[in-house]
């Protein structure tokens, strides 16, 4: 377990966090949507890798247990398994596709390949009544992903349903073991959600346990116990991540948090001031502001490759962030230590299913301040680790934190250095500044801000003939890209109205000094990138 982990189960000690319903990761793609749809439901859901100890388990005294999906077959040599005591916890489990598979073939059935792998729609033919499906009709459109299936059942258990291919639906009523071959947490399957709060009120008899007041103040004691008798230091980004993070321990711990925000000379039109402002003077957080931009556009002078630019901007972070923890920790003389580091961890952030591989696999360490030096003692704490972006625009929402900052589209650490193709210069840095404030005011002017995940302007390493007046201009070129998206994973480029794209270009080239030409970026990721660089 990382340290941030330690937190995370004590956060879990806390109000609104016992008598939920505990997902066991086996690696599958739609095991964080899983636990979302529980807590849609309003009961707490905690996500632990397959190969949790059962006593970790057993801390959150779940009602119930979900296995989640997963890519691997059941005989495959390195096949994540769970300890089999899970299933005599006492309390329900539904395991869904590989879950399914593992739990039938673990109390003794058999597995095997399908003939051919069911993917996409199927149809759910149900052959008897379970408290699992009450209330749905016979016949349900599902969503499938699986190779493998069920063909002989353990002892005990019978099947609910069956599509043209497999068992699609098995029971132990007696002991409260359910599998589901599909996915209902997936919006393709008719009734997911039904099932699912089938399962965890009519069969798990979970309460309502999870909102978002009770999430604050189970989270605002949990900081404060934790941080009892030391400070803290958070790296503000300007983002809503890193606001709603610093907000929460503000909270616990009042002044004894520091922030920090970063001036690196790369931010967008005029935030370095607004967000002090913002966070300053609205949410009444202790802000450090530094202006490092001289160090930061010295370093990258002359820099083109992309990944070169992003290193030395994170080098540099560490760099600023660490001196100025530093200051902080010896002002601490004779005072209180500086001994955590808060950072708005996302739970999109911290695995792509690592966690099947075990509790000593390595977490990516997304955040800019991720690397610092091995001198500098600090423990994590990271309160949104469990949360999606929309869940923590909910949580800040409820904190009280100024809507700019909640509906803020999100920005890439390295800044617009990376949407200046090629050096970025502070000429060229300029140049996309402007061009960039003319993009996000005409979206937000034709009120598509909000509906979108991002909107912003690159300036491109390519300059071509134009007309200005009587005279020939050799100028550069602005694309605009915005695009539509949930978690950033896959987007779509946004069908803007073409009256907002001609405002957009006639603005842009009218405005923006040396600009001659305005293209607009019809690519989806993937195969693209929502950012260019
Ligand atoms: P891509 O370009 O990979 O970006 O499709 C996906 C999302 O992540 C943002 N992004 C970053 N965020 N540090 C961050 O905190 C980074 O280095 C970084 N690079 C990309 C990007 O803006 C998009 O929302």
């Amino acid at each position: 377990m990382t340290e941030s982990g330690a937190v995370l189960q004590k956060s879990s000690e806390a109000v609104g966090t016992r008598r939920g319903i505990v997902v066991l990761d086996f690696g599958g793609q739609y095991t964080q949507l899983i636990a979302r749809r529980i807590r849609e439901q309003e009961v707490f859901s905690a996500i632990l890798p397959c190969t949790a100890g059962i006593d970790e388990v057993r801390k959150y005294e779940p009602a119930g247990l979900v296995l989640s999906g997963g890519p691997s077959s059941v005989y495959e040599k390195d096949a994540p398994v769970c300890d089999p005591r899970m299933l005599d916890l006492g309390v329900p489990v539904l395991g869904i596709c590989y879950g399914m598979q593992w739990l039938t073939y673990n109390l003794g059935g058999r597995v095997e390949r399908a003939d051919r792998r069911e993917y996409g729609r199927a149809q759910l033919e149900l052959e008897r009544s379970s408290a699992l499906f009450a209330g749905l009709p016979g016949t349900l459109k599902i969503w499938n992903s699986h190779g493998d299936h069920v063909v002989d059942l353990p002892e005990g258990f019978h099947v609910i349903g069956r599509t043209d291919n497999a068992v699609a639906a098995v029971e132990n009523p007696h002991r409260k073991v359910f599998g589901v071959e599909f996915h209902p947490e997936v919006q393709h399957t008719d009734h997911g959600a039904e099932i699912l709060r089938n399962f965890i009120f009519e069969i798990c008899g979970a309460e309502k346990n999870w909102n978002r007041a009770g999430f604050i103040a189970g989270t605002v004691a949990a900081i404060r116990r934790q941080a009892e008798g030391a400070r803290a230091i958070c790296a503000l980004s300007g983002g809503v991540d890193s606001a709603v993070a610093a907000a929460l321990v503000a909270r616990a711990i009042g002044d004894r948090l520091t922030n920090v925000f970063v001036d690196t000379g790369l931010l967008r039109w005029n935030e370095f001031a607004d967000t002090l402002d913002l966070l300053r003077g609205r949410l009444g957080l202790k802000v450090i502001g530094v202006d490092a931009s001289e160090r930061f556009l010295g370093k990258l002078q002359g820099v083109t490759d992309p990944e070169k630019k992003r290193k030395i901007i994170g080098n540099e972070f560490i760099q600023v962030f660490a001196e100025e923890a530093r200051k902080l920790t010896q002002t601490a003389s004779g005072g209180l230590p500086v001994r955590f580091l808060v950072q708005g961890t996302l739970y999109p952030d911290v695995i792509e299913s690592v966690s099947v591989k075990g509790p000593s696999a390595v977490i990516k360490s997304h955040h800019n301040v991720g690397g610092l030096p091995a001198d500098m003692p600090f423990s994590l704490i990271e309160p949104l680790r469990d949360l999606f972006k929309d869940e923590v625009r909910g949580i800040g929402r409820e904190l009280g934190l100024p809507e700019e900052i909640l509906v803020k589209h999100p920005f890439p650490g390295p800044g617009l250095a990376v949407r200046v193709l090629g050096e970025a210069s502070r000429d060229r840095l300029e140049t996309l500044r402007v061009a960039d404030a003319v993009v996000v005011e005409e979206i937000r002017r034709a009120g598509i801000y909000e509906k979108v995940w991002q909107a912003f302007a690159v300036l491109l390493p390519v300059r071509s003939v134009g007309v200005m007046g009587d005279g020939r201009t050799y100028g550069d070129t602005i694309a605009v890209r915005v695009v539509e998206s949930i978690d950033a994973m896959t987007a779509d480029w946004y069908r803007l109205p073409v009256d907002v794209l001609e405002r957009i270009s006639t603005r842009i080239v009218n405005e923006v000094p040396g600009v001659n030409r305005v293209v607009y970026d019809i690519s989806s990721k993937p195969p693209s990138t929502i950012e260019w660089e």
